[in-house]
């Protein structure tokens, strides 16, 4: 094969430290117009709490919905500084009528689960429960928020516009489940920043790199405009909504082709280029072009790439960095045979390209986040950072590690990366220690 496209793709993806700069300039612009209530690109919306102090004690349930996996975990606090535990917990996989069908039926599966992990673990006792919702909601206090859209294909219908935490509770009262109260609703950038928060004096700032992409900073309440109503601390927790952001970014053909296929298009153009949802959706557009317009898998369009979500984030860890004999059993699972060398190389240089970019984006954002953060001392910034893509794409830490020392100019410039597991849920149940705290 010709490698004259392929070599163009690797060029168009490969993001230079001057457009990183480029990024992160933009970044710092975009988050103080959405602090004032500006026109921006980034939503910047109030999370009403501030980081954990690592004092907050005691049980404390969790809801965490943020993709199809929803999950249901009940979390022990110590104090003191130590890590929480989760004693109990239970996944469930939403089905696409619970996404995608009326709000009633996804907010009563919802319940229905929590009523059953509360049964199930026989936990009668009253609890404050934390709530990890994470689509743009924005806050009206710690414990009610309205949904502003879906992100990442969840539509379930009559939600956008309306109380969150209001539909919920209905549901629960609905089934009688009577010794659950939220207490506190949060965004998993939030949750992640919060569970770092209790081992962590320095974390300042919550990622998600996973299905979806998005970064949560803690700022100086002074400096949001648009106002923090009842809330009294210096600081706050800001969701900035990151994977909305659109300025600066190196937009290729294939990236204006995956927007216009996707059901927001001209929305969440950062999260198109990073995360774990929309980077095999990239893969896809490129074979497919490679198949036409160089022969590659003999002209013919495999059938995993014939539609838009059946080949998984997950294939490209293995063709990248799989073993013979992973590689082999993976390609006769989706191709129904093994790969031609030749076949093998394009797809990993492809995979590569994309992952790449995507950790060089999130990098150059990151970066940029950084220059608006509230330091909680004067040492190093530690960033938390929870989801699939940070944890287990080969090579995705490093390279945005790398990239965030180009960026900077110094090797590490006091910044930490910190992988948070679990930070979604169990940091939902901290913002309810938090809040029961503080009351
Ligand atoms: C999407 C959501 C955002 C969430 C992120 C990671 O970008 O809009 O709220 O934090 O995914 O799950």
């Amino acid at each position: 094969m010709k490698d004259s496209l392929l070599d163009k793709m690797t060029r168009d993806f490969e993001v230079s430290v001057k457009q990183m700069r480029q990024i992160k300039a933009a970044m710092g612009k975009e988050m103080d117009a959405g602090l004032c209530g500006g026109k921006s690109s980034l939503a910047m919306l109030q999370a009403y709490c501030d980081a954990a102090s690592g004092k907050e004690k005691g049980f404390y349930p969790a809801l965490d919905l943020g993709g199809t996996n929803f999950r249901v975990m009940m979390v022990k606090i110590f104090g003191g500084g130590r890590k929480p535990k989760v004693v109990a917990e239970a996944k469930y996989k939403l089905t696409r009528e619970q996404i995608s069908g009326a709000g009633d039926v996804l907010f009563g599966a919802i319940a229905g689960y929590l009523k059953k992990f509360m049964k199930e673990n026989k936990f009668t006792a009253e609890y404050g429960m934390g709530y990890t919702f994470s689509f743009p909601v924005k806050l009206l206090g710690i414990d009610e928020g309205i949904l502003m859209r879906w992100t990442k294909d969840f539509s379930a219908t009559g939600v956008v516009g309306k109380k969150v935490v209001e539909l919920q509770r209905q549901a629960m009262a609905a089934l009688g489940l009577n010794n659950v109260n939220v207490v506190a609703l949060a965004n998993d950038t939030v949750g992640t920043l919060q569970t770092q928060a209790v081992v962590d004096p320095n974390c300042v700032m919550g990622v998600i790199l996973g299905t979806g992409f998005n970064i949560c900073v803690r700022v100086a309440s002074r400096r949001i405009r648009k106002g923090v109503g009842k809330y009294h601390g210096k600081c706050m927790i800001i969701n900035m909504e990151a994977g909305n952001f659109n300025k600066a970014l190196p937009l290729t053909a294939y990236d204006r082709q995956l927007d216009k296929e996707s059901g927001n298009r001209g929305g969440q153009l950062a999260e198109k280029m990073i995360s774990g949802k929309y980077l095999p959706q990239l893969v896809r557009l490129i074979v497919v072009d490679l198949v036409k317009k160089e022969k590659l898998f003999a002209g013919r369009v495999p059938e995993i790439f014939r539609h838009k979500d059946t080949f998984q984030a997950f294939y490209m860890d293995v063709l990248e960095s799989g073993s013979e004999k992973e590689v082999g059993k993976l390609a006769k699972q989706i191709f129904g045979r093994v790969l031609t060398v030749e076949e093998r190389l394009v797809l990993v240089l492809v995979c590569h390209a994309i992952a790449r970019r995507s950790a060089r984006i999130a990098a150059a954002l990151i970066s940029g986040a950084l220059t608006r953060v509230e330091k909680r001392s004067k040492n190093k910034v530690a960033v938390a950072i929870d989801g699939s893509l940070f944890e287990k794409y080969p090579g995705y830490h490093r390279m945005l590690e790398e990239a965030i020392s180009e960026i900077e100019g110094v090797k590490g410039k006091g910044i930490s990366l910190k992988l948070t597991k679990d930070g979604s849920g169990i940091g939902a149940a901290v913002i309810a220690a938090v809040v029961s705290k503080a009351d």
